[in-house]
This record gives C-alpha cells, structure tokens and sequence, in this order.
C-alpha cells in the first residue's frame, strides 16, 4: 500500500477500542449509577461517613468564615446547629474521630472569635454553644485558623522547585528491588495535604507490595508493560463517593482523586523513588473484573493506579516535550 493509499481514519478508529454511543450511555450509567446508590444527592446515606463528611463540609465553612479580611458577627448561623448535632451523634457511635475533633476546635475557635472582637454571637444558638464549648475544658482540639506570616511562606519555597518538578519523570525502567512501606506511608502523609473539596477526607489509597498480588493487579491494567514487573509496590487510588452530596458533585471524586494522585507523585520523587502513573482508563467491565479479584468497595471509584520502584543509577525516561504555555495560557474573554 502506498503512503497516499493509506487511510489514517480508519487506522485512528482501529487503534484503540471503539464503543458505539449506547456503550458509552451503558459506562456512565454504570458511573452514575455508583454516584445514585451511594452519595447523598437524593437521599441521606446512613453511612457515618457520610454524616463525617457533612460534618467536616458544614464547619469548615465556618472555618472559612474565621479567616475572611472584614470580621462579621454570627457567621454561617445556619450551620451551627447541625454542627453540634452532628458531632453528637458520631461521638455517641464512636466514629469519626478526625471529623469530631476538627468541629470541635472550630466551635472554640468560633467562640473565642466573637469573644475576642466583642461580637454577639446570635441568641438562638449562644447557649447551646457556649455549653458544647465549655465541655470540652483545655483539651486540645485542632481546627479553627492557623496563622501564618509572608516570611514563613517565602523561608519554605526557597526551593529549586523548577528542578524539582523538571526532574520528575515517568519511569519505566526499575531495579526490582523492594520499596519500604514507610516510603509508601510518608508520601501518602503529604499528599494528604492537597486540596480537596470542603476539606472532606475522601482519597483512599491501597498498596500492594508483594510480587505476586502485584503481578495479578497488573495483569488486569495495561499500560506497564516492560517495567510493571519490576515495580517495588503499585497503589491503587480511590475516591469514596459516600462523602458527596451534591449533583454539581458528580465528577468531583475524579478531580480530587486526580489532584491527591498528582500530590502522592510528588511526594515519592521527594521521597527518593522512582513513580509513574499507570491509568484505569477501562470500561466498566473490567472495573468489574478488578473488584471481583480485589477487595476494593463499591461505593469507591478508582482513579488511577501509580507504579513505584527503585531507580537504577543511571537510566532513560521519556522526553515527553511539552508545549509552549501560551497553548495552555491565554485569557478569559467574554462571548
Ligand atoms: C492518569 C495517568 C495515567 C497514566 N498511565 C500510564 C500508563 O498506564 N503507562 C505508562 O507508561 N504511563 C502512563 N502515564 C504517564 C504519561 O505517559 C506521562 O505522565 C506523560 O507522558 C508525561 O511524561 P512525564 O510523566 O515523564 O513527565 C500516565 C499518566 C497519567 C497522568
């Protein structure tokens, strides 16, 4: 066949797989129908996750409210009353420890706010406050606002950080040598700090560290051909769609997902190992596959998967080129 014979359409429909648009409807469907069953768009989930995450939600407004420029008395009023509720309710299940104390330290912090300007705090809710408030004595409660000055800021990102985020690269070429868990564990620690909606505690992350359970993850995804098997550990990152409950919310969990798995990425490369992301670009038919060989829940969505090993001394990745930023960068116009 000759170069003008060749049909380069046809050779882009034939090179990955083609779903026909009912296809398509049956994968979001099966995404939506995850979303339906299990966040809290049309019905309250029974789970106390789901109850934590309404909780954290509702106080870091509050929260939010502690930091604004121009103080303003009885701020985000409406949220009072469910706050305390909410924390009563986990306390007497004993669940959500992180959530509960957080809340806690925001009611303080909320208090002392208004003490401290010698703002009202409205009637209807003063009481029940001050009592939850009191209650909790001098124990020490995260939460609230954390102060922080220009200078702290500037000591912290005196950093090559171009250096470091122009050396991060994905590997394909490891030594097989194991990875410690407490690498695993150091980066998840950080990576915990990256933005997520509400300050709700959604991202899961499942390591496999031994060859043989690493070998049948990976023989579900393709993608880590070459290099897979060489790999010290593979993590498994996860959202948990209890924890929503907005319809705007519907792709949320990717997002955040997506944001922590970039954070993770970075933390190992501080961390000294070598990463890359390995996608779960699949239908939902191997999704399935995957939660049947795995103990992955349903109310959980998976984002990615991310290889990580160790780097031999010297090796090569990928130029990857990337393009100028103005095909990235340009101005917000109005139609
Ligand atoms: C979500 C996601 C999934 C990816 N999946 C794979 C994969 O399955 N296999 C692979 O070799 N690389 C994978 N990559 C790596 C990309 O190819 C790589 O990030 C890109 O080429 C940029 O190169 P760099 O990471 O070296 O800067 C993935 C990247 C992302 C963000």
């Amino acid at each position: 066949m000759s170069e003008t014979e060749y049909d380069l359409t046809q050779a882009r429909f034939d090179y990955t797989p083609k779903a026909d648009p009912a296809e398509v409807r049956r994968n979001y469907d099966y995404d939506m129908e995850k979303f339906l069953t299990h966040s809290s768009t049309h019905r309250i989930s029974p789970d106390a996750v789901a109850l934590e995450a309404f909780l954290t939600s509702a106080y870091h407004s509050l929260e939010k409210g502690l930091t604004m420029e121009v103080p303003k008395a009885g701020f985000g009023l409406r949220k009072i009353r469910p706050i305390l509720a909410a924390v009563r309710e986990l306390e007497r299940e004993g669940a959500a420890q992180f959530a509960t104390e957080g809340a806690r330290g925001c009611m303080r912090a909320y208090v002392a706010y208004h003490d401290t300007r010698s703002l009202p705090i409205p009637s209807d809710v003063e009481s029940d406050l001050r009592t939850f408030v009191a209650e909790m004595e001098t124990r020490p409660y995260p939460g609230g606002a954390t102060k922080f000055t220009q200078a702290d800021i500037a000591a912290a990102t005196a950093i090559d950080y171009e250096r470091f985020v122009q050396t991060r690269c994905s590997l394909r070429h490891y030594t097989g040598a194991p990875v410690a868990p407490d690498t695993i564990e150091t980066a998840v620690r950080l990576a915990i700090k990256s933005p997520r909606t509400c300050n709700r505690e959604t991202r899961r992350v499942r390591a496999v560290f031994d060859p043989a359970l690493r070998d049948s993850l990976l023989a579900l995804h393709s993608g880590n051909r070459g290099f897979g098997h060489n790999l010290g550990a593979v993590l498994v990152v996860t959202v948990d769609l209890r924890e929503f409950d907005m319809v705007g919310e519907r792709n949320q969990g990717w997002i955040d997902g997506g944001l922590f798995a970039m954070s993770l990425v970075y933390a190992l490369h501080a961390g000294g190992v070598g990463t890359c992301m390995l996608n779960w670009s699949e239908d939902c038919e191997q999704d399935k596959r995957l939660r049947a060989a795995f103990d992955i829940p349903d109310h959980e969505v998976v984002i990615t998967f991310i290889g990580v090993g160790q780097m031999p001394e010297t090796f090569e990745v990928a130029a990857s080129p990337s393009p100028p930023v103005d095909e990235v960068l340009s101005l917000l116009q109005p139609r």
